[in-house]
């Protein structure tokens, strides 16, 4: 069976038999989700679902969700980690849960007709062993039994192996039960071994019943909800009786033409090369757009195409030649993933710059190497410090084995706790960063970040209609303090505008507009007049938000998930903070609401 096999399959069985509603892949860049860089999990997209607003399809969903995961980016080279991957899902918002849930698993997985037709000794499952936050989830186990899997074959793991989410630091999480495969020679062992990683995982059901709150007390949600995701890639490879998924078509036409580039072989850097490529690919061409940068998802963005790189240098591979993997990557998928054909020459584009930048990047750090090697030398020291090491690494990229080749080639040693000790701190550092934008934001649906992303709408409506109909969203980023966001117009935007601007959102304030949602299709919804957040794939049905006096008569309509509030009047006032550009032709407003 061919990935894309499995992938129809997939939807087909919880479609067909099982009465759920497809959904489309969402960005990899999650919409207004601040608690993280990239989706890397089917649920961003629907956590105000899994918090209790209907969704406009009903209770069951099914999807093939573009992830990306970078936390594991040191595995890559092994047989199963990828940084980006597509997650295969099925949804209960409330409908079925455990039973249901790991009924249709075991049917998928083992049912010929129907599913992949696995073998149900090749099988071993893990549930959650209970703590102080929950139950040991006997009942999962108990329906693995009863539907023929070996007490031995099911083993009961603490929270770090069978509890999934929340995504950010607060939000929707809960117990999982994980669907293992053999894949060593012969028979599976009798008994299942969690040390043992020819069990492969492949299949996650997880019960979220849980609302993880900001003092890491856990609550129960609305409503008990199933999120299962499926890895693809390894499904795939598993199906094929290849020992990773780089031997599977979604890899081969790349890793042979790394194969004719390089000099020297070394199959953990042919890997790194392809999957960091794929995951390239996949950002770059994603219906949002990313360029590499040094901050947020631009900088994970980077670090995927030099690292790349570096393994291409590693093994010989002399020149530009990510374009080359690339272009591979991008007639395979594109059929699937439409944006990838759209955006080819902008992703081609964009690494061939990215890879000339690196070359002179690398040219100065080399420099740098030098210089500092001198004085060293001029001194009688023979010692690189961890300081120098880091900024080496922080500044120019390089990585730390380069810089240890560099100093043994100038008879230096390397102080490698130093750079350790300043790596930590760097990344605690970083790590910070990252909390804060887990601080807020609609994951957590507290009022604050409701009002402002109300705000939100009647800020792309104002700016609408003092610049222009040319201004669309391209990004928004909401805390529980201030709203940011992203915009098409090409110039500075004057203090006299920023004003007009500004007038008009309070107004709409002032007049204490209604804001109503209703639910119809995407060709209503446009004929209705809403604007739809950037170039998104909807499903069936969408939500439209109208802020105003009615249907016809409002101040602003969009597409929206919500949450938002019920009327304009509890904002208070609005205040623009600052105005600046974001990237070529995208301005950026930071925005607070005001209330008593
Ligand atoms: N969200 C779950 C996971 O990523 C299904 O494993």
């Amino acid at each position: 069976m061919l990935a894309k096999d499995i992938r129809q399959k997939y939807i087909d069985f919880f479609v067909r038999y099982h009465n759920h509603k497809e959904i489309p892949s969402a960005s990899l860049l999650p919409e207004n989700d601040p608690t993280v860089l990239f989706t890397t999990a089917g649920m961003h997209p629907l956590v105000p679902y899994l918090m209790g607003e209907k969704h406009p399809l009903g209770t069951r969903l099914v999807d093939c969700q573009k992830c990306v995961r970078t936390d594991d980016i040191e595995e890559v080279g092994d047989a199963t980690h990828c940084t980006f991957f597509e997650m295969l899902g099925n949804w209960s918002l409330g409908d079925y849960f455990k039973d249901g849930a790991i009924k249709m698993s075991m049917e998928f997985l083992t049912s010929k007709e129907k599913g992949l037709g696995l073998d149900k000794k090749m099988l071993a499952v893990t549930c959650f062993r209970g703590d102080e936050n929950a139950p040991k989830d006997e009942e999962s186990a108990q329906i693995w039994r009863s539907l023929g899997i070996d007490e031995k074959r099911i083993a009961f793991l603490p929270k770090k192996d069978n509890w999934w989410g929340p995504a950010g630091q607060t939000g929707p999480c809960g117990p999982d039960t994980e669907m293992f495969y053999w894949t060593g020679e012969g028979e599976a062992p009798e008994i299942y071994d969690s040390e043992n990683k020819l069990w492969v995982e492949i299949w996650n059901d997880v019960f979220m019943q849980y609302n993880k709150k900001a003092d890491g007390s856990f609550e129960q949600l609305k409503q008990k909800n199933v999120d299962t995701g499926l890895g693809l890639e390894r499904v795939t490879a598993i199906l094929q009786g290849r020992k990773t998924h780089y031997e599977t078509e979604l890899f081969s036409e790349a890793m042979n033409k790394i194969n004719e580039l390089k000099n020297v072989s070394d199959i953990k850097f042919e890997r790194i090369i392809a999957d960091h490529i794929r995951s390239a690919v996949f950002i770059l061409g994603d219906e949002k757009g990313v360029t590499p940068s040094n901050t947020d998802q631009g900088y994970i963005l980077r670090r995927l195409i030099r690292r790349g790189i570096r393994c291409g240098r590693k093994i010989g591979i002399n020149g530009n030649f990510t374009h080359k993997i690339a272009e591979i990557f991008i007639k395979i998928y594109e059929e699937i993933y439409n944006e990838l054909r759209k955006n080819k020459d902008f992703i081609l584009e964009q690494l061939v710059l990215e890879e000339e930048r690196f070359e002179k990047t690398l040219e100065q750090g080399e420099k740098e190497f030098t210089k500092i090697a001198e004085k060293l030398k001029e001194n009688n020291q023979n010692i690189l410090s961890g300081r120098m090491a880091f900024k080496l690494y922080d500044t120019y990229g390089f990585p730390l084995e380069m810089t240890k080749d560099l100093a043994s080639e100038n008879n230096l040693k390397m102080d490698e706790d130093g750079f350790n000790e300043a790596y930590k701190k760097h990344q605690e550092l970083s790590r910070k960063g990252a909390e804060q934008k887990f601080s807020g934001g609609l994951s957590d649906h507290s009022e604050e970040t409701t009002k402002l992303h109300t705000a939100t709408h009647l800020l792309q409506a104002s700016l609408r209609k003092v610049l222009g109909e040319h201004v669309y969203q391209r990004g928004s980023n909401i805390t529980a303090e201030r709203l940011r966001f992203d915009f098409s117009h090409p110039e500075k935007i004057s203090d006299d505008e920023i004003k007009k601007v500004e007038d008009l959102v309070n107004s709409a304030i002032n007049q204490k507009l209604p804001v109503s949602v209703s639910e119809m299709s995407v060709e209503e919804a446009k004929r209705a007049g809403a604007l739809g957040v950037f170039e998104a794939k909807y499903g069936e049905k969408v939500k439209v938000y109208t802020i105003g006096k009615s249907d016809t008569d409002f101040f602003s309509k969009e597409i929206c998930g919500g949450p938002h509030v019920k009327n304009t009047s509890e904002l208070g006032g609005f205040k623009i903070l600052k105005e600046e550009a974001s990237s070529a032709g995208v301005r950026r407003i930071k925005g607070v609401v005001i209330w008593d």
